[in-house]
């Protein structure tokens, strides 16, 4: 299917001199119907929900209700009470750390691959709570060990968190046997899909997984939002981080008694605009069709990859087949700092692509990498996209 009719619903791909923008792992444009309801939202009911009784306030719980629903089939969830909104999928995985009421000697396994949303909270909790935190060594250096994974769990283990994409090389871990193997030995598994759920259909039920986290920015979204799927007897079991208002039925002097999730993970007034926008962004992903999505993407990487990969002084990172790298190619130039790279694409090609660690400092240090400059594609990104980054590249090297 040829997505690229989708392009004109992003503005700033409409604009005069507009970038070539392959950085879409770090955060994606918004197409103008999530402008739109943001902009409704502040123009038209920009009240409070869930507390006043005037029409305004019910507005926008019904509306935040409805979003919570687009995103309860965004991830394929089976109720909308197992969808918490959040700022982002940090926060998400924060929630369940946090949450999990771990003790001294309790053990959460990763796998070595990780974003620091999936680190650090882990060494946070090593370094305050005495949780052992240990990594899971990748077969060839990308692909994910499920041997491996058999033998490091152990009874003291607590949970499993794995990246479902990563967003260092775009290579997707087998969900379905990470969690299988781990519910056989009776091991709780987080999936974090923030680089999957925007770019392939992640059905939560399906995979069995006890929690996901995803950020809305990653998917057409508005950013400083996210969302936290859980199992609802799962959730029912975490102790929530933030209480206050609207996480309470009541509260007395001497004590109080917590709604049932999702609100009681919800503390204070919400980002009703973000949460809205958020489910109209998972509702135009939906209808795009991740599917083609991820077809696209590929199609794109492959035209990257094999104009690219075999010039002298190019390196990428991740699996050398470009099926196993979605929409992203992590590259190094011979005798270039990556973030020289980007800078230089920026200034010279008006091109945007990331460069550094990506927040995957933990691979890069143990390797003794400086990191790469990423290129990253999605839906609105064009076969012209990508040869004028190819070119700027090819110029590159030869200048
Ligand atoms: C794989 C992965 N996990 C987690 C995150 C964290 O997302 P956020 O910063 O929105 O919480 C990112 C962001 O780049 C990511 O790529």
């Amino acid at each position: 299917m040829d997505i690229s009719k989708f392009r004109k619903d992003f503005p700033l791909l409409n604009s005069d001199d507009n970038p070539t923008y392959l950085d879409s792992a770090c955060m994606t444009l918004r197409p103008q119907v999530v402008i739109d309801a943001l902009t409704d939202y502040y123009t038209n009911y920009p009240a409070c929900g869930g507390r006043s009784v005037h029409k305004l306030s019910w507005q926008v719980t019904e509306n935040f209700e409805i979003a919570r629903d687009q995103i309860r089939r965004f991830m394929g969830a089976e109720k909308p009470t197992e969808i918490v909104f959040t700022k982002n999928a940090t926060e998400g995985m924060n929630i369940v750390a946090n949450g999990l009421n771990l003790k001294n000697g309790d053990k959460v396994l990763t796998s070595d691959k990780e974003h620091n949303a999936n680190v650090v909270p882990w060494h946070h909790l090593s370094k305050y709570k005495g949780i052992k935190y240990e990594v899971l060594a990748a077969k060839d250096n990308y692909y994910f060990d499920l041997e491996a994974l058999k033998e490091k769990i152990t009874s003291d283990t607590k949970l499993v968190s794995f990246v479902h994409t990563s967003n260092l090389d775009g290579h997707t871990n087998p969900a379905k046997e990470i969690i299988e193997i781990c519910h056989d030995k009776g091991v709780k598994v987080m999936m974090d899909a923030a680089q999957s759920a925007p770019h392939k259909e992640v059905n939560v039920v399906d995979l069995d997984v006890d929690f996901a986290a995803v950020s809305a920015h990653k998917f057409c979204g508005p950013s400083g939002m996210g969302a936290l799927y859980g199992k609802y007897e799962e959730l029912e079991k975490l102790i929530p981080t933030y209480v206050g208002g609207s996480t309470v039925v009541n509260s007395s002097y001497d004590d109080y008694k917590l709604l049932p999730p999702p609100s009681c993970f919800e503390a204070g007034l919400q980002d009703y605009a973000g949460a809205i926008g958020s489910g109209v962004a998972a509702d135009y992903v939906m209808g795009v069709g991740r599917d083609n999505i991820r077809e696209h993407e590929n199609k794109l990487n492959t035209i990257m990859s094999n104009k690219l990969k075999d010039l002298e002084g190019i390196s990428i990172v991740g699996p050398e087949d470009v099926s196993q790298r979605g929409g992203i190619f992590s590259f190094n130039i011979e005798g270039w700092d990556p973030t020289e790279v980007a800078m230089h694409l920026d200034e010279k090609y008006n091109i945007a692509i990331r460069s550094g660690m990506h927040c995957v400092h933990s691979w890069f240090n143990s390797r003794g990498i400086e990191g790469t400059a990423r290129a990253s594609a999605y839906l609105y990104n064009n076969e012209s996209d990508i040869r004028k980054f190819t070119d700027a590249i090819e110029e590159t090297l030869s200048s």
